[in-house]
């Protein structure tokens, strides 16, 4: 997708990854950016909307696991940008002690969101279709000790993007679904990892440089890693294509 003028809707906009990814997405002229989180950054949401001043920057305190927070929120999202080209669905925790509330963040929100905008964004509805991408992780292509409920919500999320990717869907929706699986980053999420000298971490910048080259790229059903720097295809094994 030729960023250029698109609208562009990120959830967990101000978490490591997503300040990384949002200053790339500044970089390519978008028209509207709409930051959604838990967090606020009102030092920060300042600083980029002087530094980009063609784009216009929203920012409104979303809770991913409240199914009424999700639908206010869209309702203005759309009220105020009128479409959304790129969903990016970036929020996520690594809560091994407390697993129900994890799920709800990284898999339960992460779906209830999706299917929300899809409602938005589907052409058969009305909508205009674009590009929705969910972030995984490189524990949702394997496994980790030790982190073993993280590791089933990021599979998940694999599994629930990949299926949404389905050709004959993708006809009717014009919604490209993309996996984004980073390897490990260096971001606030690492605080909770207490072996963190078993991993080896990589910047973060070049995470949000690789997310906004998959969008770029706009390929329905792509799954995508970026592990110490380097990003490349997952390569789907037959047996799981469409
Ligand atoms: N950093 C890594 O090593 C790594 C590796 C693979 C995948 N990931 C994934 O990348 C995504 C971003 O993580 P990060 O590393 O930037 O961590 P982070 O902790 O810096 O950011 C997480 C963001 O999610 C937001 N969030 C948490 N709960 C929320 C809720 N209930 N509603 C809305 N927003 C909420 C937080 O406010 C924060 O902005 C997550 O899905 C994470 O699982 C991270």
């Amino acid at each position: 997708m030729e960023l250029s003028g698109k609208n562009v809707c990120y959830v967990g906009g101000f978490g490591g990854i997503g300040i990384a990814s949002i200053k790339v997405f500044l970089t390519k002229s978008i028209a509207n950016l709409y930051i959604l989180d838990l967090l606020e950054n009102q030092e920060l949401l300042e600083s980029l909307r002087k530094q980009f001043p063609k784009t216009n920057i929203y920012y409104e305190k979303f809770d991913i696991t409240s199914s009424n927070c999700i639908k206010n929120t869209l309702d203005k999202v759309i009220y105020t940008i009128r479409n959304i080209d790129v969903f990016v669905n970036g929020a996520g925790v690594l809560w091994e002690d407390k697993v129900e509330e994890m799920i709800a963040i990284n898999l339960t929100g992460l779906i209830n969101t999706t299917k929300a905008v899809r409602n938005i964004m589907d052409k058969s509805k009305g909508g205009k279709g674009g590009i929705i991408l969910n972030i995984a992780s490189l524990a949702g292509l394997a496994s980790f000790p030790c982190l073993e409920s993280y590791c089933a919500t990021k599979h998940a999320v694999v599994g629930f993007t990949k299926s949404l990717s389905n050709q004959s869907v993708f006809e009717k929706t014009g919604i490209s679904m993309i996996t984004l699986c980073p390897g490990c980053t260096e971001t606030p999420i690492l605080n909770n990892l207490t072996n963190l000298e078993a991993y080896k971490v990589q910047p973060v910048d070049v995470v949000g440089e690789y997310l906004v080259k998959c969008v770029e790229i706009e390929k329905n059903g792509g799954i995508y890693l970026i592990d110490d720097s380097v990003g490349r295809e997952i390569e789907q094994n037959p047996y799981y294509l469409n």
